[in-house]
């Protein structure tokens, strides 16, 4: 009778390891709780568990391809251990994970799952772990995340979706996970931010959307997060228009619209705006637009970086780069239109002098206004 009891046992344990035979001498590194350490093993067809590991109090699990590639991270791949607070899969060649691969990890706060460049998708439930903290996706190649990716995640404070192929976003990848407090979603190619992204949120503080392709902005994309947010990078996007209201009155911050395709920034929007800090730099601004976006702000006390320079002084000194475009038609003050021809003219300039694009072309505006 015990016999067979252990026998069933038995069974049932290689039953469960053995769920997992696509895992082919994939080498894991653990830590313990307060322990200095990793220990160190290398599984063959076993999902990652408590049994497999046979380690009490598990902390910290890093799961090392080598030569071994998981192209593939199938449901179970890792769940059951009752401590596990980071997990962290690199250089792995993943090209899909399962929703339901990390399961029952109720410590878990922070996922790494980075530098895996076959990674497209991003399923539904895949982060269902309610104690999540962090998630770290960056220099993957996702550029489709389902609806509810993130949802749900009460604790989670940060999102890193760096350096991906990502070209919509949707206010539904976060239903129901409300305390996100730092956003870094920098070099993708992403071309609109939705209308209400954030709705809802609480604590939104610094948001990095540098590098994409934003053109558009829609009406009320930053309802409820104006009066929290520090710090919001908007540079090297493709902004040539903003709208008025897009950044309420109570936006309080550093907001960085360096190297966008504005040729003017609305006037009630400077009335409007009442940041610390405004970053302008490498925008092609219609000359006498620059000189009104100066006139406006200086009064507010607001820290300004415009023209094509600021930090890199030894550039600076080039005389020959322009500070702004003139304007393809006559103007007296300021039109609040875009000029295209105008941004054609100085971009043409900054080739000549064998820049790129506005990014390298630098001078110092200050001295030249
Ligand atoms: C965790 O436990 C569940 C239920 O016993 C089981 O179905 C699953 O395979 C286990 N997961 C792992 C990775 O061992
Ligand atoms: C997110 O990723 C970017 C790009 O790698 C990096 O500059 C930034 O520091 C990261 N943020 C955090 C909180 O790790
Ligand atoms: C300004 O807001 C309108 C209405 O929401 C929208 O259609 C337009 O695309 C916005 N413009 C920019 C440059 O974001």
């Amino acid at each position: 009778m015990h016999r067979l009891c252990y026998f069933l046992l038995f069974l049932n344990i290689l039953n469960i390891i053995n769920s997992c035979e696509y895992v082919q001498n994939i080498a894991v590194k653990y830590k313990r709780h307060f322990s200095a350490s990793f220990g160190k093993i290398s599984i063959n067809n076993q999902c990652i568990s408590e049994l497999t590991l046979h380690v009490p109090d598990i902390k910290t699990i890093v799961v090392k391809c080598g030569q071994n590639k998981l192209s593939q991270i199938q449901e179970n791949f890792i769940g059951n251990i009752s401590t596990l607070e980071v997990l962290k899969i690199n250089h792995c060649d993943i090209i899909r994970i399962e929703s339901g691969a990390f399961a029952n990890l109720p410590q878990l706060k922070t996922i790494i799952i980075e530098n895996n460049p076959l990674l497209e998708h991003i399923p539904k439930g895949l982060f269902n772990q309610l104690s999540l903290k962090q998630i770290f996706l960056r220099n993957n190649r996702i550029n489709s995340i389902e609806d509810e990716a993130f949802a749900n995640l009460p604790s989670l404070t940060i999102i890193n979706l760096s350096n991906n192929n990502i070209r919509h976003m949707s206010k539904n990848w976060f239903t129901n996970t409300r305390n996100i407090k730092n956003v870094f979603i920098s070099n993708n190619k992403i071309q609109q931010v939705p209308q209400e992204m954030f709705s809802g949120w609480r604590y939104a503080n610094f948001f990095d959307f540098s590098s994409n392709s934003i053109s558009i902005i829609n009406e009320d994309a930053f309802k409820d997060v104006a009066s929290t947010i520090h710090y919001f990078s908007l540079a090297s996007n493709n902004l040539k228009q903003i709208n008025t209201t897009t950044f309420p009155k109570n936006f309080i911050i550093d907001l960085d619209l360096s190297s966008n395709l504005f040729n003017y920034l609305p006037h009630a929007f400077l009335q409007n705006i009442n940041v610390r800090q405004l970053t302008l730099t490498a925008n092609p601004f219609k000359c006498n637009c620059l000189a009104d976006i100066n006139g406006a702000l200086a009064s507010k006390g607001v820290k300004l970086y415009c023209g094509f320079c600021n930090k890199n002084k030894a550039h600076c000194k080039e005389t020959s780069i322009p500070v702004c475009a003139h304007p393809s038609q006559m103007e007296d003050n300021c039109v609040e239109s875009v000029d295209d021809e105008a941004t054609e003219k100085l971009l043409g300039f900054a080739k000549e002098l064998g820049y790129e694009d506005f990014k390298g072309l630098v001078a110092e505006c200050k001295k030249n206004i």
